[in-house]
């Protein structure tokens, strides 16, 4: 008879467990349909830390009417440079039209991205999209020099081998040609003066083509004047090249 019992009791408790189990997958379910998608980053970064305030590196969504990140996560800025990084985003709606690896301000407007994905190939992913962004210096200079140095000046300045000007811009060059180092056109000014971006002839002759004649002003469009402002809080900042 006890044998019976005992039989029963453990045909009872698998049933019980069996239900619960069902109850946890279903609710998981209804969590993933209501939640969006999940963007799962993975990636070896350095220069996470050595940002100015108000700038963070990010992960983030966009949508087609305004040019403020509708979500966005912060990558981990207490890792040692080289690690491994895997983070993931959820809960992105159907609103969302372009996600990006980028640099964000205050506003959590992208100041520049280094990676997209448009809304083509995001509309075709129901649930896990994934971004694998290498090994990827996101330093603030770093950042200055791979996406404005390098997309807007180096054309001129240096990537043929004569740079116009005399000014290298080009990566392992730029830093020590401009920081405290006079100007070829005015020897009176520095090229870069640590804290003093508005003394400082690089921003003069992006800036100011009044006080300079150097015909640099059309570099930037409309939506770009967020690259000036980057050069500007990095000057500020103390032109650091590297952590601080
Ligand atoms: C189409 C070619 C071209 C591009 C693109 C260009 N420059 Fe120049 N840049 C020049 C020329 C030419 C001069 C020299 C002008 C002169 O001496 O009057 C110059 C001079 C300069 C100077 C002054 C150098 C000195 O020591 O006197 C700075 C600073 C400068 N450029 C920064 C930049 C930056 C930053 C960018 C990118 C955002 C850039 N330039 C893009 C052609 C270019």
């Amino acid at each position: 008879m006890k044998n019976y019992i005992l039989f029963f009791a453990a045909i009872w408790m698998t049933v019980c467990f069996c239900s619960c189990d069902d109850g946890r997958i279903y609710e998981q379910k209804v969590d993933i349909a209501r939640g969006g998608r999940t963007l799962k980053l993975t990636g070896r970064f350095s220069g996470l830390s050595n940002w100015a305030d108000g700038y963070s590196v990010v992960v983030a969504g966009f949508n087609d009417k305004s040019e403020y990140a509708v979500i966005t996560k912060s990558l981990p800025v207490n890792v040692a440079d080289g690690s491994e990084i895997v983070m993931t985003l959820g809960g992105i709606g159907d609103e969302v039209t372009a996600l990006k690896l980028c640099v964000v301000n205050r506003l959590r407007e992208c100041v520049v991205d280094f990676h997209t994905i448009e809304s083509e190939e995001l509309a075709a992913v129901t649930d896990t999209i994934m971004i694998n962004a290498g090994t990827l210096d996101v330093g603030m200079y770093s950042t200055i020099q791979s996406q404005v140095f390098d997309k807007k000046c180096t054309m001129c300045h240096g990537e043929t081998g004569s740079a116009s000007g005399n000014l290298f811009l080009t990566a392992g060059k730029s830093y020590d040609a401009m920081v405290n180092q006079p100007a070829h056109k005015n020897s009176d000014i520095l090229l870069v003066k640590p804290g003093k971006a508005e003394e400082s002839f690089l921003h003069l002759v992006l800036n100011r083509d009044g006080d300079t004649n150097m015909h640099h002003l059309d570099l930037f469009s409309e939506k770009e004047q967020l690259s000036l402002k980057l050069i500007d809080d990095w000057i500020n900042d103390g032109a650091f090249l590297n952590n601080k």
